[in-house]
């Protein structure tokens, strides 16, 4: 149609989005445009921010490489990421769940490790940690012979794929649920780390004037046929940004209790000292068992990533 007045802008491109086949991208284009077009006349946007907006969108695009995903570390600032976990997840947003964001770091085939084992491949600092995760079922049912894969940040912030002086898979496992729907390994207490802030992100973040650290966690990927591939983080109670998770990731549920002990355990001879304990119940669905395309797939050359770190003003 021709547009005589700005009234006619809107539905002039929605009955045109009409013609769509597909109920379900014709349903989602319009509801964009919808959207999109009202933000506009809400604040009345300029022509100059116009022209900022596309600048914007364009250079998320060009700060996507192989290894950087400037576009799924927008949706995460925004906290869009966090509303599609939790929308699609506890049988549709319904009831408890402890899905999360799968990050930026997951690596497919990670090494088998025996429960009692453990995680780190390499000379680690940190304070010893054994954590214990038992997979249930919305009956509360144990999930017995999943296949679960760990992987965290060193104390000094770093996963093994950034950093050269750690061995390739170290703080990385594969562990298989026993009859309780337990795993168990030992590794080292993480610690938080910033999110990169030379882009567009950065950006967004420091005329919010926030900080861009994540809260120390662990990551999860349990998986087994007949279940909702589960993938989640767990965070540390004693964290000091759970509050203010750049990524708005941290939820009530997910926060577990890391437990201090003073001396070391019987059950490992080689820990001298205080250790730390994490016991914490992962929630499977019902559902198809499907894998996310792995953001990575190898370890990065060349020198640890100097991530500034902004403050919260
Ligand atoms: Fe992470």
């Amino acid at each position: 149609m021709v547009i005589k007045t700005v009234a006619d802008v809107t539905p002039a491109v929605l009955s045109e989005l009409e013609r769509i086949e597909d109920p379900r991208t014709r349903e989602i284009l319009l509801a964009f445009v919808r959207h999109l077009h009202e933000s506009a006349r809400e604040v009345k946007l300029t022509e100059a921010e116009f022209h900022r907006a596309i600048d914007y969108v364009n250079r998320l695009g060009q700060f996507t490489t192989e290894d950087h995903n400037e576009g799924m570390l927008m949706s995460g600032s925004l906290g869009f990421s966090a509303l599609v976990c939790l929308l699609n997840n506890g049988n549709a947003g319904q009831t408890e769940t402890t899905a999360n964001l799968l990050g930026p770091f997951w690596r497919m085939q990670s090494p088998e490790t025996e429960n009692g084992g453990s995680i780190i491949r390499s000379p680690t600092p940190g304070d010893p940690l054994q954590a214990t995760i038992r997979l249930i079922d919305h009956e509360g049912k144990p999930v017995a012979g999943a296949s679960v894969d760990v992987w965290h940040s060193s104390s000094e912030g770093y996963y093994e794929n950034q950093d050269p002086t750690q061995a390739e898979w170290n703080l990385r496992g594969k562990l298989i649920s026993d009859g309780e729907g337990k795993i168990w390994f030992w590794t080292i207490k993480p610690q938080g780390y910033p999110i990169p802030v030379n882009g567009p992100v950065g950006d967004l973040v420091r005329v919010q004037k926030r900080h861009n650290m994540r809260p120390a966690h662990l990551h999860f990927m349990a998986y087994k046929p007949g279940y909702k591939t589960h993938i989640s983080q767990v965070y540390s109670n004693d964290d000091p940004y759970l509050e203010t998770d750049v990524q708005f990731g941290v939820t009530e549920r997910l926060i577990g209790t890391y437990i201090r002990h003073e001396n070391g355990p019987a059950s490992n001879p080689e820990i001298e000292g205080h250790w730390y304990s994490l016991d914490f119940d992962l929630l499977m669905e019902a559902g198809e068992m499907t894998f996310p395309k792995p953001p990575i797939t190898e370890q990065a050359d060349g020198q640890r990533p100097q991530i500034e770190r902004l403050k919260r003003l």
